[in-house]
C-alpha cells in the first residue's frame, strides 16, 4: 500500500506522517510531499524509526512523482484558521491548493482513494470531485472528506459527561465539518443515556470545538495534533478496508447520484472504498431540527466548491 501525504511538513502533516509511519501495515510505503524545502528532511527523520514502512520525501515540482501510483492520498495542505475566522474564510487560499493537487493526482494516481483534510472540507471535497470528473477519473467511492475529528471529540466529551471510559463510547457525527453542519447524534449512543440538558450543552460544544482550539492557540493556527490523530485513524481504517476488512467510519462522501449530495455519515468501507452507506439511525426531534436547519448552509458550501472548480 502506498500512502501519500500532501502537506507533510505542516502542523498536521508532520504528526500525521509520524502516526502513519508507526501504524501502516508492514511493507507499506509513505510518500511525503510539501512545498517546504525541508520536507526531504522530515522523511529522513521519520525513516530512522524502526518500522517496516519505507518513507520518501518530495518537494517543489516533484508532486507528481510523490503521488505516482499511490493507493491513498491524504491532503492536509493549506492554511489554518486564526481567531475570528470561520473555515469558509480559508476558501480563497485552500480551494486553489486542493484543485491543483487533485489535478496532479488525476494523472499520477487516478485510481487512488483521496482523503481531504484541507478546510473548508464542505467545499474542498466537491472541488476535488469536479476536478476528477473533468479528468474523467471520478469514482465517488474513492473520495472522502475527513470528519473523524468531530467523532473523536464527541467520544472524549461524551465519555467525560457520562463518566464512562472512552473505549466504551461510540458516537456518529453527520452533516459536514463546520459549525452548524456538524451534528453529533447524542440521543442514540449505545450504553449512554444523556439528559436533554447534557445533549443541548454538548452539541454546540462539539460544533465549536475547532474554534476552542483556534482561540486557545491565539493566532498560531488550529487543531493539529488531534487532527493528525483523527486523520491517522481514518486512513488506518481505509487501508484496512482496501486490504479486505470491512470497516465503518463517519466521513463526508457523495451519498447519492446527484453530484451535490455530499454528506457526512457512517459509511461502510471495503476493498473499493465506499462499500455501502447505511440508512441514518432514527433522529430525535432536536437532531432532526438541526439537520433541517443546516441544509441551506451545507448546500451553499457545496455549490461554492462546485462553482469554483468549474470557473
Ligand atoms: C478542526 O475542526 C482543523 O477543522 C479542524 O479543528
Amino acid at each position: 500500500m502506498k500512502v501519500c501525504v500532501l502537506g507533510a511538513a505542516g502542523g498536521i502533516g508532520q504528526p500525521l506522517s509520524l502516526l502513519l509511519k508507526l501504524q501502516l501495515p508492514a511493507g507499506s510505503s509513505l510518500s511525503l510531499y510539501d512545498v517546504a524545502p525541508f520536507t526531504p528532511g522530515v522523511a529522513v527523520d521519520l525513516s530512522h524509526i524502526p518500522t517496516d514502512v519505507k518513507v520518501s520525501g518530495f518537494v517543489g515540482d516533484d508532486v507528481e512523482a510523490a503521488m505516482q501510483d499511490a493507493d491513498v492520498v491524504v491532503i492536509p495542505a493549506g492554511v489554518p484558521r486564526k481567531p475570528g475566522m470561520t473555515r469558509d474564510d480559508l476558501f480563497n487560499v485552500n480551494a486553489g491548493i486542493v484543485r491543483n493537487l487533485i489535478g496532479v493526482g488525476a494523472k499520477a494516481c487516478p485510481k487512488a482513494c483521496f482523503a481531504i483534510v484541507t478546510n473548508p472540507v464542505n467545499s474542498t471535497v466537491p472541488i476535488a470531485a469536479e476536478v476528477l470528473k473533468a479528468a474523467g477519473v471520478y469514482d465517488k467511492r474513492k473520495l472522502f472528506g475527513v470528519t473523524t475529528l468531530d467523532v473523536i471529540r464527541s467520544i472524549t466529551f461524551v465519555a467525560e459527561a457520562a463518566g464512562k471510559s472512552v473505549d466504551d463510547v461510540r458516537v456518529d457525527v453527520i452533516g459536514g465539518h463546520s459549525g452548524v453542519t456538524i451534528l453529533p447524534l447524542l440521543s442514540s449512543i449505545a450504553g449512554v443515556e444523556l439528559s436533554k440538558a447534557q445533549i443541548e450543552a454538548l452539541t454546540p460544544r462539539i460544533q465549536e470545538a475547532g474554534t476552542e482550539v483556534v482561540e486557545a492557540k491565539a493566532g498560531a493556527g488550529s487543531a493539529t495534533l488531534s487532527m493528525a490523530q483523527a486523520a491517522a485513524r481514518f486512513i488506518g481504517s481505509l487501508v484496512s478496508a482496501l486490504n479486505g476488512k470491512s470497516v465503518t467510519e463517519c466521513c463526508y462522501v457523495q451519498i447519492g447520484e446527484d453530484s451535490r449530495s455530499f454528506h457526512a455519515q457512517p459509511v461502510v468501507l471495503g476493498r473499493n472504498g465506499v462499500e455501502s452507506i447505511p440508512a441514518l439511525p432514527a433522529l430525535s426531534d432536536y437532531e432532526q431540527q438541526l439537520l433541517d436547519d443546516m441544509r441551506a448552509t451545507l448546500d451553499g458550501n457545496i455549490s461554492k466548491g462546485i462553482e469554483f472548480a468549474n470557473s
